[in-house]
């Protein structure tokens, strides 16, 4: 009882000092708008700019998010909802800490625009005006002009319809000649329904049977030791857009080469189609440096075995050196459900410290390529370090498995796998300050 009440009474008195800090926070704000004589923010004003730039890629009719922000009567109708999940950061969903490194891709409200919503709201969300030649927000995601569109050879229809669905498919590029890439790009068929999807490349044209098969499928072992050429060409995510290269730069990609495509589907409860498109951009003019991968593997765990034990909550070591001196253009780490937190970061020969990345709240259904915003110099004699931490729990709300199971290395989500997906160029003079 004495408990119960001391409880509340804490609780009451941090929602009011909440309060109070809340309407300090608006009175500042206030007088800080009335020094300058600023306007209330309104809708047209100040409020569907920054919705525009940090929500309506996936709230849109017929995107992902699971209703549109894309009208005044849509947003208000979510008014205090959006005050929530902005003020709280849960939206835009954002996995890297922006104070340890920033990224040319990311999507995160600044302080400013976060208090602008919550003054708005506190106004009564007015209007405004709006303004003459206001660009209308594009609905479709039509891309600029890709080179070669590979659309999956048939649409799949989705079957499994109480459960996450896992499928493979294989789509032939048949490209006549060997080629630089300049920029690629995966747009789900059906937006509802692609949760999630990642793009490898093989060049022996033996992974050609796995096309339709499903993750639990046994016969799947088989393909699966037939090296790649590309294990991560690219992964996508809802919200992600294109990965890019700098100009005269390119990622080659073979002749005749496979797009092994792994889908992830949401269950549903109506018959469904998917037929995925990856749009390939081909260099152009003469490409003078080659993008190149590398990737930190389980194989680099300096504390083996990678296996997780049900009910344990290890931390995996990764170190891997730097050979030559090398310009970072992307990093994109890669667990499955259990994965906990990730951080990676560089030493350099004189001991200096490079943040590279650092995710305090893995979450697998976010998953991003992070492109850096300017190149990111690693002298040779560097090493990249990663921490990984996993949750094989039952306190993990994550755990596919109730109880939990030893998991161990594997491709199946349910599987685990630990990978950190850096792209990367030989270093060049001057590299620090390529802005593209
Ligand atoms: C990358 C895609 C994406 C972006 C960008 C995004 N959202 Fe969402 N949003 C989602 C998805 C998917 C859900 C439903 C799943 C969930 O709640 O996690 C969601 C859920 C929500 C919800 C409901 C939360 C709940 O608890 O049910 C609100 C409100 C919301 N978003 C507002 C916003 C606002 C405001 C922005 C921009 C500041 C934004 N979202 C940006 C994808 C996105």
């Amino acid at each position: 009882m004495f408990y119960s009440a001391n409880k509340n009474a804490k609780s009451n008195a941090s929602a009011l000092a909440g309060m109070l800090k809340f309407s300090l926070h608006t009175a500042l704000l206030f007088v800080s708008g009335l020094c300058v004589a600023q306007p209330k923010p309104t809708y047209y004003g100040e409020i569907q700019p920054v919705l525009e730039k940090n929500c309506t890629s996936c709230h849109k009719p017929g995107g992902i998010g699971p209703f549109s922000l894309f009208t005044y009567a849509d947003v208000i109708s979510k008014g205090t909802f959006i005050g929530h999940v902005t003020q709280t950061r849960y939206m835009p969903p954002w996995k890297a800490d922006p104070d340890f490194r920033t990224f040319r891709n990311q999507t995160v409200l600044s302080q400013t625009e976060i208090d602008l919503i919550q003054l708005w709201l506190a106004e009564g969300m007015p209007k405004g005006k709006r303004k003459k030649n206001t660009k209308t927000i594009e609905v479709s995601e039509s891309s600029l002009n890709p080179d070669l569109t590979l659309p999956m050879v048939s649409s799949y229809q989705l079957t499994d319809q109480a459960k996450e669905d896992y499928r493979f498919f294989v789509i032939p590029t048949n490209l006549p000649a060997n080629t630089y890439l300049s920029a690629v790009e995966f747009i789900p068929g059906n937006r509802k329904q692609v949760h999630h999807s990642r793009v490898m490349v093989d060049s022996t044209q033996r992974i050609r049977g796995i096309d339709g098969m499903s993750e639990l499928d046994p016969g799947i072992k088989e393909f699966q030791t037939i090296p790649l050429a590309d294990e991560f060409l690219y992964g996508w995510a809802p919200g992600n857009t294109k990965i890019f290269f700098p100009p005269g730069t390119g990622k080659p990609i073979s002749k005749g080469a496979d797009l092994i495509l792994n889908i992830h589907y949401s269950p549903t409860s109506s018959a469904q189609k998917d037929q995925s498109v990856v749009n390939l951009y081909f260099a152009k003019g003469t490409v003078s440096r080659e993008v190149k991968t590398l990737t930190l593997k389980e194989s680099d765990i300096r504390n083996q075995p990678f296996f997780i034990e049900a009910e344990r909550k290890p931390t995996f070591y990764m170190d891997y050196l730097v050979n030559s001196d090398i310009s970072l253009i992307s990093i994109m780490p890669h667990m499955h459900f259990i994965g906990k937190s990730f951080i990676a970061y560089a030493i350099t020969p004189k001991n200096e410290n490079i943040p590279l990345i650092k995710i305090d709240d893995w979450n697998f259904n976010w998953q991003t390529t992070y492109q850096f915003k300017n190149l990111v110099k690693l002298p040779a004699g560097s090493r990249i370090r990663v921490e990984a931490k996993f949750d094989n729990t039952s306190e993990n709300p994550m755990n596919p498995n109730s109880p939990p199971k030893d998991i161990g290395y594997g491709w199946n989500s349910t599987d685990e796998m630990c990978d950190l997906v850096i792209y990367y160029l030989e270093y060049e003079e001057g590299d620090e300050n390529i802005d593209y």
